[in-house]
């Protein structure tokens, strides 16, 4: 028998959510697995079989190496987009460690806008026209919104804004606001020093809400595994009004994408985005994210991530029946998945988000949370938690809730709904949880 393995997940920072408490889950349930360890861990993860506390947690880079190998732990799994922007995978298969996730010229897909357009134009891989400008090109940007897209456009800065730094405008006056935000006021740093200006793409016309993410593991030699569509809902509130946030719930699959659909996006974007990778000397391997926009042309991708999707990944991971933890392994090691494939549950799974009231902006921590015995214990269920520390909360999204239906989207979202009323913290009102009512609900079956 192969030697149980000691698995490792790296959050963000001192911290690590909702997306690294399913990846401990993950790790737990498997029987390849003897320990599971994270850094800054919250609640959950500390209740999951097999899990032991770190104490105490190394700091910095250096430190993190250190301690994986005194501990010998043999996979580690990087939750997040900014240790992989800053090349925490090449520091740790530099020290001869085995982790999950592409290395930093990889990880560029998401950290730079620009990189991820070139490659996508070379590669023929079809998303919005666009053109970029440097921080010293005011006047040529403001003169091309005005003359190329006077109606709608969105404006982005290049780098990583924690989910920010994309402005969509519905005028030219939005336009040219966004445009001096990054280049004049500098709002986003450098990571807005240089900004691309993109047209807006339309939804298919019997589509309302046409946006989803394709989650794909890819292993080193250019093979990749799709998991089921997945829709996040990023708005703060109901009927997606109000600011982005890193995302207030997710379900999957989702009903209107057919095999057809999913192939043609593995044709269309996966394949050549992870051939042009391969001949550009940068091959990728991890999680390729899609997030894309089905339009009357079929998809066009809107942006690549490089990690699971947080919250599409809590949806997606109580659905999946194959044990993920050997693939992740393979994959880390440098092997083929050209034969694995994975096996999924039937029915529909949603994920609602309990957020702190006031995120994405301002908000209280420290509230004590009350109502976490009276959830079911039941296979259907599952609770991952992000924010929260010794029974308070800790963070803007707190808990998410997953229920798995196999009577249809719409059951899972109402339980879920229903669920959420058990939850409470602060004065309930102006501190209380706040999520949205419309996750999952009301969408169409079919666009034929
Ligand atoms: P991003 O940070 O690139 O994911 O963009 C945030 C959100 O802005 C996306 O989830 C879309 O809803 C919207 N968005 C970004 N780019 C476009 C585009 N070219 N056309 C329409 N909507 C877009
Ligand atoms: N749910 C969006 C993201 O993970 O970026």
């Amino acid at each position: 028998m192969d030697k149980l393995l000691r698995v490792l997940i790296i959050g963000s920072g001192k911290t690590a959510g909702g997306r690294e408490h399913v990846l401990v889950w993950l790790a737990g349930k498997s029987p390849r697995v003897e320990e599971v360890y994270c850094f800054g861990a919250n609640d959950g993860m500390r209740a999951e079989p097999k899990y032991i506390a770190v104490s105490p947690e190394p700091q910095g880079v250096d430190d993190m190496i250190a301690w994986v190998r005194e501990n010998e732990i043999d996979l580690v799994i990087v939750g997040p987009e900014n240790p992989l922007a800053e090349g925490i995978v090449d520091r740790f298969r530099a020290a001869g460690l085995t982790i999950f996730g592409p290395t930093q010229a990889a990880a560029r897909l998401e950290s730079s806008k620009f990189f991820a357009k070139k490659i996508m134009t070379t590669a023929k891989v079809p998303t919005a026209r666009y053109r970029s400008f440097f921080h010293d090109e005011l006047a040529q940007a403001c003169n091309f919104v005005r003359n190329e897209y006077p109606h709608s456009s969105v404006v982005k800065a290049d780098g990583l804004c924690a989910g920010k730094g994309a402005m969509v405008c519905r005028d030219l006056d939005q336009a040219l606001r966004a445009i001096h935000r990054c280049l004049v006021d500098r709002e986003f740093g450098t990571a807005g020093e240089a900004i691309l200006i993109e047209e807006f793409l339309l939804p298919h016309p019997k589509l309302r809400r046409a946006e989803l993410s394709i989650l794909s593991l890819v292993d080193i030699h250019g093979n990749f595994l799709m998991f089921p569509a997945a829709q996040d809902y990023k708005p703060v509130n109901d009927n997606d009004e109000d600011d982005n946030t890193g995302g207030m719930g997710s379900f999957a699959p989702v009903p209107w994408v057919t095999e057809a659909m999913m192939n043609q996006i593995g044709r269309k974007i996966f394949e050549p985005t992870i051939k042009m990778m391969q001949s550009l000397g940068n091959p990728f391997s991890g999680v390729l994210y899609a997030g894309l926009m089905w339009t009357e042309d079929g998809p066009k991708v809107v942006e690549f991530n490089v990690r699971f999707g947080n919250p599409e990944i809590q949806a997606l991971a109580k659905l999946l029946k194959t044990d993920l933890i050997p693939i992740l392994l393979a994959i880390a090691q440098g092997k083929s998945i050209a034969d694995v494939k994975l096996e999924w549950q039937p029915g529909y799974a949603v994920c609602l988000v309990l957020a702190s009231k006031g995120y994405p902006e301002k908000y209280e921590k420290g509230l004590a949370i009350s109502g976490l015995n009276q959830l079911p214990t039941l296979n259907e269920f599952k609770v991952f938690h992000a924010g929260t520390k010794d029974g308070k909360t800790n963070g803007g999204r707190v808990l998410d809730l997953v229920w798995h239906s196999m009577l249809g989207l719409e059951d899972a979202a109402l339980v879920v709904r229903n669920l959420a009323t058990k939850i409470n913290w602060g004065d309930g009102q102006t501190t209380g949880p706040h999520y949205r009512t419309d996750i999952g609900l009301n969408v169409p079956l079919t666009i034929d």
